[in-house]
């Protein structure tokens, strides 16, 4: 397996000292080239996952093996999108993208590829704009420009398009296939749109919360692009909507009856 995620738990101290688990006993293999989304309710451990998959975050316990090698730390080989668009605001657009381009390639190597993604994610006009000078969405497009132009073997993407428009969005979710059918990189790809999910990916990991479990592995077996299959799409839908309903369900009578204690 490509990547390989064994027995993984985690657990944060709450305020008061206590161990809370966050991920409990995640077990994933995701083949080379396997696009795989992530869905599940807020708060399920989702981020948290992928930020132990980059080597950002440190598990309690279990193992992460990418591409034959035990992850302990980030590396080059994974890039990841973050939630919130993680831009260095002291430099512009161009220079967020090239700057961990500038370690691997010669500056004007660094500097076409930097542009050739930022025009692919419709920022070829804002190259010298300052990220505060952007819409969050914008600021999200460098993002996802930054981590494409590394070229990495596997792409960590949190809510990539979550802060983007309908149109922007089915755009992007385009490029993001014909890149992906192109390079075939191995994509982890968390978003709370189960429509996204099914439109991209080749398998859906549904996942229960407190604590994080993986609920169910759904294999998305449909020729692409798949908007002429609707119906297929709308029936793998109905079946992972009552997988989290379930969940959110249990969420919201645990919430209540947290208040009702108070
Ligand atoms: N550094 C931290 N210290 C303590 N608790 C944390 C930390 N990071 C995350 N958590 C907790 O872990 C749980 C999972 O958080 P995480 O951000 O992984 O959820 P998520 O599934 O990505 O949610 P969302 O869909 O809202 O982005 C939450 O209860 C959160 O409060
Ligand atoms: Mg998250």
């Amino acid at each position: 397996m490509f990547v390989s995620i064994n027995q993984l738990n985690k657990q944060f101290l709450d305020k008061d000292e206590k161990p809370t688990t966050v991920l409990k006993d995640i077990d994933l293999q995701i083949e080379k080239g396997e696009f795989v989304s992530i869905l599940g309710p807020s708060g399920c451990g989702k981020s948290t996952l992928l930020s132990i998959v980059a080597g950002l975050t440190e598990a309690t316990s279990g193992d992460i093996i990418v591409d034959g090698t035990t992850v302990k730390k980030p590396g080059k080989d994974r890039g990841m999108v973050f939630q919130q668009a993680a831009l260095f605001p002291w430099i512009n657009v161009l220079e967020n993208v090239m700057f961990p381009l500038k370690k691997e390639m010669a500056k004007e190597e660094a500097e076409a590829q930097a542009k050739k993604y930022l025009q692919m994610v419709q920022l070829g006009n804002y190259l010298n704009h300052y990220p505060h000078e952007l819409s969050g969405g914008m600021q999200q497009r460098v993002a996802i420009a930054r981590a494409l132009a590394m070229n990495p073997e596997t792409l960590l993407m949190d809510e990539p398009f979550g802060a983007l428009d309908e149109q922007t969005r089915t755009r992007l979710h385009g490029q993001l296939e014909d890149i992906w059918l192109e390079t075939k990189k191995t994509i982890l790809f968390v978003t709370h749109s189960i429509s996204e999910s099914i439109k991209l990916s080749d398998r859906i990991i549904v996942m229960g919360t407190r604590p994080g479990i993986v609920l169910t592995d759904i294999k998305v077996d449909l020729p692409r692009p798949r908007d002429q299959h609707k119906e297929e799409m709308l029936a793998i839908e109905e079946k992972i909507m009552r997988y989290l309903k379930k969940e959110i369900d249990k969420v919201v009578s645990e919430e209540l009856s947290h208040e009702a204690s108070r």
